[in-house]
């Protein structure tokens, strides 16, 4: 099938790049140039597990092209996915204004054949008939929209494009039905070879409804996920009041089918370019339907006072006074295998830190040069190229991505650099009994 994807950021990518490898033929559109020239010689804009790999495949055998045009895709596809951004306005809202372009610069190009126009972007309930309004007005009717979601996570974008857990089609006609069945059709039946990774040994779900229900789908699919991370935090800061262990505590409720045990983790709370802005969406969308979401309200209020209670730790434990101290940070991302710094609990941390007149040296395996971007013009931070080089000479060391890599780390030689003995783990990473042995003053959460 010829298939357009508008938006080359991480689900266009994913996307466009799995239906390349399935066979299609793909047509990347986006409005950054420089992007697009990057693509085309190969270079991925994000660090992101097989999707250089996928890019140079695909590029080679000549199914992806790139360009900044609307006009020499468009009329030739079968299939138009719109994967562009939907950032937060000031009042939280879902800002829809790139997709409206997306669909206007579509509606210019359409030809006269049947086309499906299938919005990936998370967008408010209501937005797909909205869209629909616009390409009518632009006198064209042989189309239909698709709200098809998606719930790919990053680090892990392309296996979750390829196996994912469920696909969810938000559709009223059958032929748009018919067709993208089709294009998902190795997919569902998992009937590819050769990409990437081991396929499932299962067909995946398809759940078929209307656009609105598919909307619905993807924001209360994430609402639901923070809610069971500000679970777990808020039962960590009453495990920590009492003295009992959140990883026991975690293990021992996620054994029950009914809770299970992912999304068990404490810590510094969610975080990322997704979770934050999808939830403050739903909050408007709610609250503009009438209705109060007050358990999401709280689910956001424990996430806020998480990363302030884990502030007022670090404080405490360097004597309450910050002021000239230098403190090393692990881990800039906002979770560990990306390079993606948006909305990471560990920039507010480092702002907050600096505000109260800290010095940092920062240090992350993937998001230096992001971090750089965001903190840049302060002569407070220092990035560095190792862990160690951050350790040297700090009061405390503080870890906030979980990055595997920190568990192995060689925490004698650590423990010779810095000037107290002091780590704040705000992942639970490490193992508190050991750190302790080795006669390290450690502070995590939820543990005593
Ligand atoms: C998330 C969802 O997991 C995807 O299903 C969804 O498609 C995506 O948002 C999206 O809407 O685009 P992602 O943002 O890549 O994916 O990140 P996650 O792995 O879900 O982690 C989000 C945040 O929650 C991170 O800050 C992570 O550290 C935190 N987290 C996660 C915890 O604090 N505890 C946990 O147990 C799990």
């Amino acid at each position: 099938m010829k298939v357009s994807i508008i938006g080359a950021g991480y689900v266009g990518l994913s996307t466009g790049l799995t239906l390349a490898s399935l066979g299609n033929e793909v047509y990347f559109v986006d409005v950054d140039e420089d992007k697009i020239n990057k693509l085309r010689n190969g270079k991925p804009p994000f660090q992101e597990p097989h999707v250089k790999e996928l890019l140079e495949k695909n590029l080679k055998e000549k199914r992806v092209k790139f360009s900044s045009l609307y006009s020499v895709a468009i009329p030739k596809s079968d299939v138009i996915f719109v994967c562009v951004g939907t950032p937060s306005k000031i009042s939280g809202e879902a800002d829809i204004s790139h997709v409206k372009d997306a669909i206007k610069n579509i509606s210019k190009n359409l030809d006269k054949k049947f086309t499906v126009v299938v919005i990936k972007s998370t967008v408010p309930v209501g937005t797909a008939k909205l869209l629909k309004r616009i390409i009518e007005r632009a006198d064209h009717n042989n189309f239909s929209i698709v709200s098809n979601p998606e719930f790919l996570r990053e680090g892990y974008a392309i296996r979750d494009t390829l196996k994912p857990d469920r696909i969810v089609l938000g559709v009223d006609d059958k032929r748009a039905l018919e067709i993208l069945s089709n294009l998902y059709d190795p997919i569902i039946k998992q009937s590819f070879e050769n990409i990437v990774e081991e396929k499932l040994s299962r067909q995946v779900p398809v759940v078929v409804t209307s656009n609105i229900s598919a909307e619905l789908i993807k924001y209360a699919a994430n609402a639901f996920l923070v809610t069971k991370i500000s679970f777990i935090n808020e039962i960590a800061n009453v495990a920590e009041n009492i003295g009992g262990d959140i990883e026991d505590v975690a293990e021992g409720i996620g054994l029950d089918p009914r809770i299970g045990n992912k999304f068990l983790n404490a810590g510094l709370g969610w975080g990322g370019n997704c979770f934050p802005k999808d939830i403050r969406a739903l909050y408007q969308v709610a609250g503009k339907s009438g209705y109060m979401p007050v358990l999401l309200k709280s689910v956001i209020e424990v996430n806020n006072e998480q990363r302030y209670r884990f502030l007022q730790k670090i404080v405490k434990v360097l004597g309450e006074v910050i002021e000239g101290k230098t403190v090393a940070i692990l881990g800039i991302a906002f979770k560990s295998g990306t390079d993606d710094v948006r909305e990471s609990p560990a920039i507010e941390i480092i702002n907050k830190l600096l505000e109260l007149g800290a010095k940092i040296k920062a240090y992350d395996p993937l998001a230096l040069e992001n971090a750089k971007k965001v903190l840049k013009n302060n002569s407070d931070i220092i990035f560095c190229t190792s862990p160690y080089d951050a350790a040297n000479g700090a009061s405390a060391l503080v870890i906030t991505t979980e990055w595997p890599e920190f568990k192995d780390l060689n925490f004698k030689k650590i423990k010779g650099l810095l000037k107290s003995p002091i780590v704040v783990d705000g992942k639970n990473l490490l193992d508190k009994d050991l750190m302790r042995e080795m006669g390290f003053k450690y502070h995590s959460i939820g543990r005593k």
